[in-house]
């Protein structure tokens, strides 16, 4: 939701730390700041907009060897200069910055008001700095104020936190929000996730839940609300940095829908235990025994995520025939389900950091309920909170709208679905060969679709002015529809639904009209009928259709026709899925969208 940034060490700290902000961009970018110590002064400049912003008007701050910065998707007020990050409270002497929602800020806020202190912003984290200052003012020294402070806060915190009186010591503390501190000799940087350090520091301590840091140019302590030492294990990791460049692309987005080749490969690789027809993983820690008791499967996720735990829901019960449903991590969690020890929650994430799915799993394992977690980001939340671990190994996607990561998921649902139907002997042998032959021939075709973006191209020419567009697919691909619907809305910011496309019928068929398209997703198979017949229903009121289908198609009256190779019916969602990812991308493009950084948008949603 928003990337901050705490750095320590060589002088020169302005540009390391507003570089390095810039890498956090992405998560979160309607305003931006920074704050240094210089000469025993805090020193804060503050921009609306993009960080580029920030740093014109950092030119002139003078030079540190430390400072906090922070890149803001706002939660608790306006976009304004006076609402970014950092905030210092009322006479300067601290700064602050954070990520996440404090819940009870407003009885803080109503207590520190009668307490004299004067606010400057409408922002939830600005009680966090008067608290701190309340607490000085009671005779606690600095670290003591910071870690009562921190025992009043309800809800979710990462905090990286200076004090003009220590100008070399950075306070920091994690809860509920992603935290990582980068390790180099005679120097540490605190950031929202891995990115930004791995360029020049490849030590990272994953900091929990809990933690409490001080860390000065030469050492780092970490300890918890009570004051305990903690230790937490430094993990190397080797930076791939080509990941976080763009590359020959013009926008990450395109870059990652161009990887896909290399993350489905990626995705499978090693997974596939040929010898015994299955599927092998290596975190997934829950025994054969209680895995063959399973009756149930709730897959949950948000968003894109989701979208594949619909199709992971058609493929569980339709290759392991386990009943299995797919919900939305913000409902599941209030819903009071009824789950017994042998339900198995599924999450899916990219980021291993949503708020709502972190939720959803809090709230089964309440009830026993094994868990496994299916994300990108290794180290991240959702990785370490769940009995077992898939990682999707699609590497760093910085694209706010996920696309290489869609289909990893698909890929490791579908080989998943080949293991737990080969363990309870739903399938045969032969036919999970057959299935996991299939899946090594999918980076080859995708590939062949790529290469047919100049079609796409010349389809968005004709749509991208369009201000609503309709979705429509069946079975395996009705995911697809949605999350093609979803695509088009967050790039482009047309309207768009995906829907069952027998379902539109029953109403959204009064949309439809010469200036609304419907693409629909119709390959040669054995529903193709069924939505030949949609398609036509559409044509037939002078609505327009993009046909997504496969290269056997015989003569059609369709109005588009994108053809793409053939496959099974459950790998055919990997394939369809390409076009409408290239097509939410050229018709953005053509409206001079922000492709990586759409409006209003965040990569991580790590608040409720
Ligand atoms: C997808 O393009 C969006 N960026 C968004 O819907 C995303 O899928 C959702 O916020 C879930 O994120 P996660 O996969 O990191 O949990």
């Amino acid at each position: 939701m928003c990337g901050i940034i705490g750095y320590i060490g060589k002088e020169g700290a302005k540009d390391i730390i507003l570089n390095a902000l810039l890498k956090l961009e992405y998560r979160g970018y309607d305003s931006s700041g920074i704050s240094i110590i210089n000469e025993g002064e805090i020193i804060t400049k503050k921009a609306v907009g993009r960080i580029k912003n920030l740093k014109a008007i950092t030119e002139d701050l003078p030079e540190s060897n430390m400072g906090i910065s922070h890149t803001r998707w706002a939660t608790h007020g306006k976009v304004t200069e006076a609402n970014a990050h950092p905030h210092t409270g009322c006479n300067n002497q601290i700064s602050l910055v954070h990520n996440g929602i404090i819940e009870n800020y407003t009885q803080l806020r109503k207590i520190l008001k009668e307490k004299g202190h004067i606010f400057k912003s409408e922002t939830d984290t600005e009680v966090i700095t008067h608290l701190i200052e309340e607490m000085i003012k009671e005779g606690n020294d600095i670290e003591t104020a910071f870690i009562k402070t921190l025992k009043l806060l309800e809800g979710a915190y990462a905090i990286a936190m200076i004090n003009r009186a220590e100008p070399n010591k950075i306070y920091a503390a994690r809860k509920s929000s992603p935290l990582v501190l980068g390790i180099k000799e005679g120097e540490y940087m605190l950031a929202s996730d891995t990115l930004p350090i791995l360029p020049i520091m490849s030590d990272i301590i994953y900091i929990h839940d809990g933690d409490i840091l001080t860390i000065t140019k030469d050492s780092y302590k970490i300890q918890n609300l009570d004051q305990v030492p903690v230790n937490r294990e430094i993990t190397k990791i080797k930076a791939d940095l080509d990941e976080i460049t763009k590359g020959d692309f013009p926008h990450y987005m395109l870059k990652e829908i161009h990887e896909q080749p290399k993350t489905i490969t990626n995705a499978f690789s090693g997974r596939i235990d040929e010898e015994n027809s299955t599927a092998k993983f290596g975190g997934l820690n829950i025994d054969e025994i209680d895995l063959k008791k399973i009756d149930r499967v709730i897959l949950t996720g948000c968003g894109t995520s989701w979208h594949a735990c619909q199709y992971g829901k058609y493929l569980f019960e339709d290759i392991a025939r386990i009943p299995s449903i797919a919900e939305y991590a913000s409902e599941f969690r209030y819903r009071k389900p009824a789950l017994t020890e042998n339900t198995l929650l599924i999450s899916l994430s990219q980021s291993g950091e949503t708020a709502d799915t972190i939720a959803a799993i809090e709230e089964a394992k309440k009830f026993n309920v094994r868990t496994i977690g299916i994300v990108n980001t290794i180290g991240s939340t959702i990785a370490r909170m769940v009995d077992g671990g898939i990682y999707l190994h699609a590497g760093t996607e910085i694209g706010v709208a996920s696309t290489k990561t869609f289909n990893s998921h698909l890929v490791i649902l579908y080989l998943l679905s080949v293991y737990l139907a080969r363990l309870r002997n739903t399938i045969t042998k032969e036919k999970a060969n057959e299935m996991l032959l299939e899946l090594k021939e999918i980076p080859k075709k995708v590939e062949e679709i790529l290469e047919n973006e100049t079609q796409i191209n010349n389809i968005s020419e004709k749509y991208f002015n369009v201000k609503n567009a309709l979705y429509l697919g069946r079975g395996y691909n009705f995911p697809v529809a949605l999350e093609g619907a979803l695509k088009l809305k967050e790039i482009s910011y047309i309207h768009a639904e995906g829907y069952p496309a027998a379902e539109m019928k029953h109403g959204p068929i009064a949309l439809i009209d010469k200036d609304m398209p419907t693409i629909a997703i119709a390959p040669m198979d054995r529903l193709f009928k069924k939505v030949q017949s949609n398609i036509e229903e559409v044509q037939s009121r002078g609505g327009k259709v993009i046909t997504i289908t496969t290269e056997d198609i015989e003569d059609h009256s369709f109005d588009e026709i994108i053809k793409i190779p053939k496959t099974s019916e459950y790998l055919m969602p990997i394939l369809a899925t390409i076009p409408t990812q290239l097509l939410a991308y050229q018709i953005a493009v053509k409206r001079g969208c922000d492709i990586d950084k759409p409006r209003n948008l965040a990569k991580s949603v790590t608040v409720e």
